[in-house]
């Protein structure tokens, strides 16, 4: 794909061709579902609706920054809040493979509720080559189970439509940048959330510590990329770990977890390098993480592998 104009143009025409009545998109605020809510937008205008599950594994703010981006898009939306739904899928699930099956399985089951309240039976999404590649299939060996992909189960009743199965990240942040999306280059989040960012077994009280850990990440890299200490990274996060490891405050002994930052570069994801970064951005990351999280997490490690031989994400 070198050319985003006529790439949209073909889109259009094929989705056009594949949906004749209604449909829904599966939206997720990322930019890959974005431009294929985009595309559907343009090509079947209120025949399609945008569908933004709150999964409850979304980071700090994340539902009010979709919110702003969509409107921003002028793209109408849906937002169904389904915490409660993915929390009890996941209970206790600690095995990766099994997280993003039952991930997609809970997505899907929001999709065809929606689905049966537009009265439609196909599903817009956007999947790109990196998630079917890595998902495995005849020929393939599994890397991990795209939620979009093998987490899809079998007895689904909606048909998929994936206009953007060809494309490779950067192909499709030149489409974004061609529709005219704002912050075409937001930095990539899983599907799965911070289910696949929390190692060990889901708790809401694991992924709220995730989530703060998160939020303190994307704040210093932002703050030094505005510096201009350092340059926009591909991806930056952090893991809770489910080791046990003995901290002090005070003079009181703690048990707690620990916390990996995780910050690389890439190009499409398929190949990345953990980002050299600089001291006194870490050391800030460590104090304001463990102050934050204190006496539940007293260790923040940084992971310096690059991928391959590590994958981007822990899980
Ligand atoms: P890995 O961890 O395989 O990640 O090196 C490659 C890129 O894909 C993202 N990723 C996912 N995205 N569903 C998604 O929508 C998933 O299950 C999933 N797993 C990984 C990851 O954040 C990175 O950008």
């Amino acid at each position: 794909m070198n050319d985003p104009a006529a790439f949209v143009e073909e889109a259009i025409r094929r989705l056009r061709a594949d949906v004749t009545g209604r449909t829904i998109v599966a939206a997720s605020g990322g930019i890959d579902s974005t431009v294929a809510a985009l595309l559907a937008h343009q090509a079947l205008g209120e025949r399609a609706r945008a569908i933004f599950v709150d999964t409850g594994m979304l980071r700090a703010g994340e539902v009010e920054q979709v919110a702003g981006f969509f409107a921003a898009s002028h793209l109408p939306y849906q937002l169904v809040p389904a915490a409660d739904v993915f929390f009890e899928a996941l209970a206790g699930v600690a095995d990766p493979e099994e997280k993003r099956r039952r991930i997609g399985a809970a997505f899907v089951r929001v999709f065809e509720t929606e689905a049966d309240k537009f009265h439609c039976d196909r599903l817009i999404q956007g999947t790109i080559a990196p998630d079917w590649i890595e998902s495995g299939g005849a020929l393939r060996d599994t890397i991990k189970t795209h939620h979009n992909v093998g987490g899809i189960p079998k007895d689904m009743r909606l048909t998929l439509v994936e206009p953007l199965r060809d494309l490779y990240k950067d192909e499709v942040r030149a489409v974004a940048r061609h529709l005219g999306v704002p912050e075409a280059e937001r930095q990539p989040f899983p599907g799965p959330g911070l289910a696949v960012r929390v190692n060990g077994p889901i708790t809401r009280e694991r992924v709220e510590r995730v989530r703060v850990a998160n939020a303190i990440v994307e704040e210093e890299v932002q703050r030094a990329v505005a510096a201009k200490e350092i340059a926009r990274p591909w991806q930056y996060f952090a893991v809770l770990l489910p080791v046990r490891t003995v901290g002090v405050t005070g003079d009181n002994r703690v048990h707690g977890e620990a916390v990996v930052v995780r910050v690389v570069e890439s190009v499409d994801a398929m190949t990345a390098t953990a980002m050299a970064l600089p001291r006194p951005v870490l050391s800030r990351m460590s104090e304001r993480i463990t102050r934050a999280l204190a006496g539940a997490v007293v260790r923040v490690l940084y992971d310096v592998t690059d991928k391959p031989p590590a994958t981007i994400e822990w899980e």
